[in-house]
C-alpha cells in the first residue's frame, strides 16, 4: 500500500464552505471504483493536517499514470502527493511530499468556463463534479483514451456542462427551452471560437419542418489544433431551443455516452450574483416556470434515457426543498434506469444558500 495526499482548490473551499472535505472525499470514492489499475482503500479516505495544512490522504495500490490520469480531473484537486515516510498528523514525522504529475484531460483555455457569468449559472466546480461521477459511473471511463465519449445537458442553459465536456475533448449536445440561453451561448461559443482562432465551423440557424419552424438549433464542429481539424479529428456541439421532453426528435437513441442536468431549482433570486446556481430568471413577464422540478423529470427522464447508450450514467441535481431525494429516484427508475444509491452516492448533498439544499443522484442505463 503506498499512501498519497492532495490538496484541495482554494477555491473549492470558498464555493462549499465546511462542506467542501466531504465532497471531495464523495468524488474521490466513486472515481476510485472506476480506476483502471488501482484501487483505493476507501476506509483510508481521511482529512489529515501535514505541517499545519488541511490534506485529503488514502491509500491505495501503487496508482498507475492511467489512475493518476483520471484522478487528475478530481473536481477539488488542486496538487497531488505520494507520501513517503510516516504519516503523522501530529509531526514531527519526517515525511516526504512527492508531487505526482498530473495530467488533465483539459485541452483548451480555462477562459471557456469562467468568462461566461450570468444569474442562474450552475457553479462550474459542482458542473465537473457531477460531470465526473457520472462518468465514473457510466461503463465508458475506460474508454476515454480509445473514443470520443459524448455528453448530453438536456437543460443546458447557457452552456456550463457543454463547456465543461467540451474541455475534455467529448462531444457536447444540449437543450433548453429558454431561447435566450440558447441564443445567448450560441453567440457566446462562435465568440470564443474566433478569439481562440481554432479552426472551426459553426451555424445557428431555424430548424423547419414541415415549413415550420420547430426549434432553433446551434451546430458547430472544431479542433483544438489544426492537423487534427484537417484530418476530420473533430468535436461536435449541438444545442436545440426546445422543450427537454422532446430531445428525442433532435437526438438519436443511443447517442449520448452520459446524460448530465441541473435541474430548475424552483426558486427566484432577486439578486443572482456569479457562482450561485439556481436563480431562475423571470420568463414571460416575469413568471416562473410551471412546472415544478419532479413533474419535469417524469415528463422528461424517459426521452433522457432513451438518448443514453446502454451502459451510460445520467446524473442529475437538484434543489431537495423542492423534490424529495426518494421521489426522484423514483422517477428515475420508471425510465428504465438502475439508481446508484449507497455509500458515497448518498453522501452529496450539500447546503448551497437558505433556499437551496442541493444534492446529486446517479443512475446508470442497463448494458442490455
Ligand atoms: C438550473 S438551470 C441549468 C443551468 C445550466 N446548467 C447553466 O449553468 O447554464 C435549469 C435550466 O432548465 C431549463 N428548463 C426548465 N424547464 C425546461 C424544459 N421544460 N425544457 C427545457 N429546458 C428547461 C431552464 O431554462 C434553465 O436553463
Amino acid at each position: 500500500m503506498r499512501r498519497y495526499a492532495f490538496l484541495i482548490l482554494p477555491s473549492h473551499n470558498r464555493v462549499y464552505a465546511e462542506a467542501a472535505p466531504s465532497l471531495a472525499r464523495a468524488e474521490l470514492a466513486v472515481l476510485s471504483a472506476a480506476l483502471p489499475d488501482g484501487a483505493i482503500s476507501e476506509e483510508s479516505v481521511a482529512e489529515t493536517v501535514i505541517g499545519g495544512v488541511p490534506y485529503v490522504t488514502f491509500e491505495a495500490g501503487e496508482l498507475s499514470q492511467r489512475d493518476t490520469d483520471l484522478l487528475a480531473n478530481l473536481s477539488s484537486l488542486y496538487a497531488l502527493f505520494e507520501v513517503a515516510g510516516p504519516l503523522d498528523a501530529e509531526g514531527p514525522a519526517g515525511e516526504l511530499l512527492r508531487p505526482v504529475p498530473l495530467r488533465r484531460l483539459d485541452r483548451f483555455d480555462d477562459d471557456l468556463l469562467t468568462i461566461l457569468k450570468y444569474q442562474g449559472k450552475t457553479n462550474e466546480q459542482f458542473t465537473k463534479l457531477l460531470l465526473n461521477v457520472t462518468l465514473a459511473s457510466s461503463a465508458f471511463a475506460g474508454a476515454l483514451e480509445s473514443r470520443r465519449l459524448s455528453v448530453l445537458d438536456p437543460l443546458c442553459g447557457r452552456g456550463t456542462t457543454l463547456n465543461q465536456a467540451v474541455m475534455y475533448g467529448f462531444d457536447a449536445y444540449g437543450a433548453d427551452i429558454d431561447a435566450r440561453d440558447v441564443e445567448a451561448y450560441a453567440v457566446f461559443i462562435q465568440r470564443w471560437l474566433k478569439d481562440k482562432r481554432l479552426k472551426h465551423r459553426a451555424d445557428f440557424s431555424p430548424v423547419r419542418r414541415d415549413r415550420k419552424v420547430v426549434a432553433r438549433r446551434l451546430t458547430a464542429e472544431f479542433a483544438a489544433s489544426k492537423d487534427e481539424y484537417k484530418a476530420g479529428d473533430v468535436q461536435r456541439l449541438e444545442v436545440v431551443e426546445a422543450d427537454t421532453a422532446r430531445v428525442g426528435e433532435f437526438f438519436r437513441p443511443a447517442s449520448a455516452d452520459l446524460v448530465v442536468a441541473d435541474l430548475p431549482y424552483g426558486v427566484q433570486h432577486g439578486s443572482h450574483g456569479t457562482g450561485r446556481p439556481g436563480g431562475e430568471r423571470p420568463r414571460d413577464g416575469g413568471k416562473t416556470l410551471a412546472r415544478s422540478p419532479l413533474d419535469l423529470l417524469h415528463a422528461a427522464a424517459p426521452a433522457w434515457a432513451r438518448a443514453l447508450r446502454p451502459g451510460g450514467a445520467l446524473g442529475i441535481s437538484w434543489n431537495t426543498h423542492v423534490a424529495r431525494r426518494e421521489d426522484a429516484a423514483v422517477a428515475l427508475a420508471a425510465a428504465g434506469l438502475q439508481v446508484l444509491d449507497d455509500g458515497p452516492y448518498r453522501a452529496f448533498r450539500h447546503r448551497v444558500d437558505q433556499a437551496i439544499t442541493r444534492d446529486v443522484l446517479v443512475a446508470r442505463k442497463p448494458a442490455g
